[in-house]
């Protein structure tokens, strides 16, 4: 793929931002520069990184009326080399194709698009908050450009990936517990819908279940099945539970559930967090039964911005709460955090070709 430059003036961008004291947050900051593709004549052309702002977009593009719109969500680290790395980005680059295809958009060779972000990630290098615990956290997307009201698949769509310099998800450190809501009212996904893919359309959908949980004290709501029996997961982030004698179970991905890279990861580590990792189905009534009788443990979500999310309590909509433990966070969730992050930073070898190094090639 023969990518074009057009390159802001170098500028010191380690600002007062960018100070080791300094909390950036998740998704605030932007760096300098995109990265644009776009689809024509049924194919992928002019692949070009440019300085980052607003886009030119058809008031009729498809996208803005009808969703079809996909993204992807992963993140690179900083090792003590100095040099950058991105963590299973391969994972990602699969997973958009596979959202793609569930919205008939189509696919962009995986290759491309992990090229496409390693070009970006090399000219915004200088971005890499010094913050500890700090990010890059990468926002690929593809939307549908063509201007046509009628609803079919679009013939056009542009490729774009951002960047955005985060701080650690937990500034304050790893010891606070989220209270999820239980709702029988809302449902994020049904067997046959675009549950399994990161369609925008299903992030739009979840912003009223996350006022409602909200409204009861709750950071967002763990959606069950359409039929109010088994967990399925979070708006951003997959579910786990954590058995007494230390075993770690995730539902069993299907087609209402986002098949996430933090999970997979955790079911690939077993061996290293010293347990048993494993899926099934989880039905709700056991759930609450095995929490009640101590059977349960600890709680939480798994994603890439969240990284590992405990969970102290569960709240119905008969504003029911049920606590996991004492409610504060377990052993076994701060391990899982640690492993996963010193794996992330280069702190601890993880399995071959999670960590890739950014290389540098116009910095
Ligand atoms: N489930 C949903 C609905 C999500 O949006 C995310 C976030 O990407 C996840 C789960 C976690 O997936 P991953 O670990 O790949 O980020
Ligand atoms: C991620 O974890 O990367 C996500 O995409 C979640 C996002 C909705 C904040």
């Amino acid at each position: 793929m023969q990518i074009t430059y057009n390159l802001k003036p170098a500028l010191e961008r380690r600002t007062e931002q960018f100070l080791p004291t300094t909390n950036v947050g998740f998704g605030n900051l932007r760096t300098d520069h995109m990265f644009l593709m776009d689809y024509r004549d049924g194919e992928w052309c002019d692949p070009r990184v440019v300085p980052y702002g607003p886009f030119q977009v058809a008031p009729g593009a498809i996208a803005l009326h009808y969703g079809q719109s996909v993204f992807e969500g992963a993140k690179a680290f900083q090792h003590e080399d100095g040099e950058i790395y991105t963590f299973r980005i391969d994972k990602n680059a699969e997973r958009l194709n596979r959202s793609a295809d569930i919205l008939c958009i189509p696919a962009l060779p995986e290759q491309m698009q992990i090229d496409a972000i390693n070009a970006l990630i090399d000219v915004d290098r200088l971005w890499f908050p010094m913050q500890e615990g700090a990010c890059l956290y990468i926002r690929p997307f593809i939307f549908a450009t063509e201007d046509r009201l009628s609803v079919s698949p679009s013939e056009q769509y542009t490729f774009c990936v951002m960047l955005s310099p985060s701080g650690p998800y937990y500034a304050d450190g790893f010891d606070k517990a989220i209270r999820l809501l239980i709702s029988e009212r809302f449902h994020r996904a049904v067997s046959g819908g675009t549950g399994a893919s990161k369609a925008a359309g299903n992030y739009a959908a979840s912003l009223k279940a996350g006022k409602a949980a909200a409204e009861y004290g709750a950071a967002q709501v763990l959606y069950l099945d359409a039929n109010n029996k088994q967990i399925e997961e979070v708006g951003a982030m997959n579910h786990f539970h954590v058995r007494k004698d230390g075993t770690i179970v995730i539902p069993k991905f299907t087609d209402t559930i986002l098949k996430s890279i933090t999970s997979e990861s955790i079911l690939d580590l077993g061996e290293l967090l010293g347990c048993e990792v494993r899926q099934e189905t989880v039905m709700l009534d056991q759930f609450i039964a095995d929490i009640e009788s101590g059977e349960i443990v600890e709680a939480g979500g798994f994603g890439t911005a969240a990284v590992v999310s405990p969970v102290g309590s569960y709240i119905f909509e008969d504003n029911r709460i049920v606590t996991v433990g004492d409610g504060g966070v377990g052993e076994h969730t701060k391990r899982i955090y640690k492993v996963l992050t010193e794996i992330q930073k280069g702190h601890i070898q993880g399995p071959e070709g999670w960590v890739q190094h950014v290389k540098r090639v116009n910095v």
